[in-house]
């Protein structure tokens, strides 16, 4: 898939202990992979892993043609690949202006406009420190920041995790918004609502492994919640 992002085969973990054991997934420009899994799977894992935090010991990823093999993680933001992680999602000291400009080559509102408008709590909360911020306000503040990037191919870790239902809708409406102009994401989630409203295909995860994967429709609700069940 010369447009898009790929990753094949991966396998990562911790030292000698292997969490991710042999996962593939694709999307096309425009389209949303969603990961969904049980905790402990190994979601965050792969993502670092796409990401370039943590080295594949085995498997492949491609973007746009290209094998991110060696390339690290400030380089694939180079490249258009943006990164919300699950935790330590802002800086906790730094006020919510400066974790949103901290990245950025010219403080433009414009390039907050549509979240602004969609999270107004985060424009009243400009001046406020961002660590004092609640864990749901945190995850918008991050998800906000990540979208200002404007990155081709977006990597969001459980973006709704602790944000309140009606934030989660407008997160889904900027999602669509952007893939409707092209952009491409990889949303992992235990929410399996969101990942309804937003994602194409899914990837479903146990053990490190794919136990299911495909087109939403295809899987059906009740075979992806019978992986997610406890
Ligand atoms: N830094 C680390 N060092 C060693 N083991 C780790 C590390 N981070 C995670 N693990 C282990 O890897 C496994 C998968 O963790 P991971 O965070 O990828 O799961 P997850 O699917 O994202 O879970 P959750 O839904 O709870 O976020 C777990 O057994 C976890 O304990
Ligand atoms: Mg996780």
């Amino acid at each position: 898939m010369i447009d898009g992002f790929a990753f094949e085969q991966v396998v990562c973990g911790y030292g000698d202990t292997l969490v991710v054991r042999g996962v593939g997934g694709a999307v096309a420009p425009g389209r949303v992979l969603g990961v969904l899994g049980r905790n402990g799977v190994g979601k965050t894992t792969l993502l670092r892993a796409l990401a370039g935090f943590l080295p594949l010991a085995e498997g492949r990823v491609h973007w746009r043609g290209r094998d991110l093999a060696g390339i690290a993680a400030h380089a694939r933001l180079g490249l258009g690949i943006a990164y919300a992680p699950q935790e330590n999602v802002v800086f906790g000291e730094l006020s919510v202006a400066d974790n949103l400009w901290l990245h950025l080559p010219e403080r433009s509102r414009a390039r907050y406009a549509e979240a602004f408008a969609a999270f107004p709590l985060l424009e009243q909360r400009l001046r406020q420190r961002a660590g004092s911020l609640s864990g749901g306000e945190r995850k918008l503040l991050s998800f906000a920041r990540t979208l200002g990037l404007s990155a081709p191919l977006t990597l969001l870790d459980e973006p709704t995790e602790g944000v309140q239902p009606e934030n989660i809708e407008r997160m889904a409406g900027l999602l669509h918004q952007r893939r409707a102009a092209g952009a491409s994401f990889v949303v992992v989630e235990q929410n399996l609502s969101f990942v309804e409203a937003v994602a194409d295909e899914v990837l479903v995860l146990d053990q490190g492994r794919t136990v299911a994967a495909g087109a939403l429709a295809a899987l059906g609700r009740q075979a992806i919640e019978a992986h997610l069940a406890v």
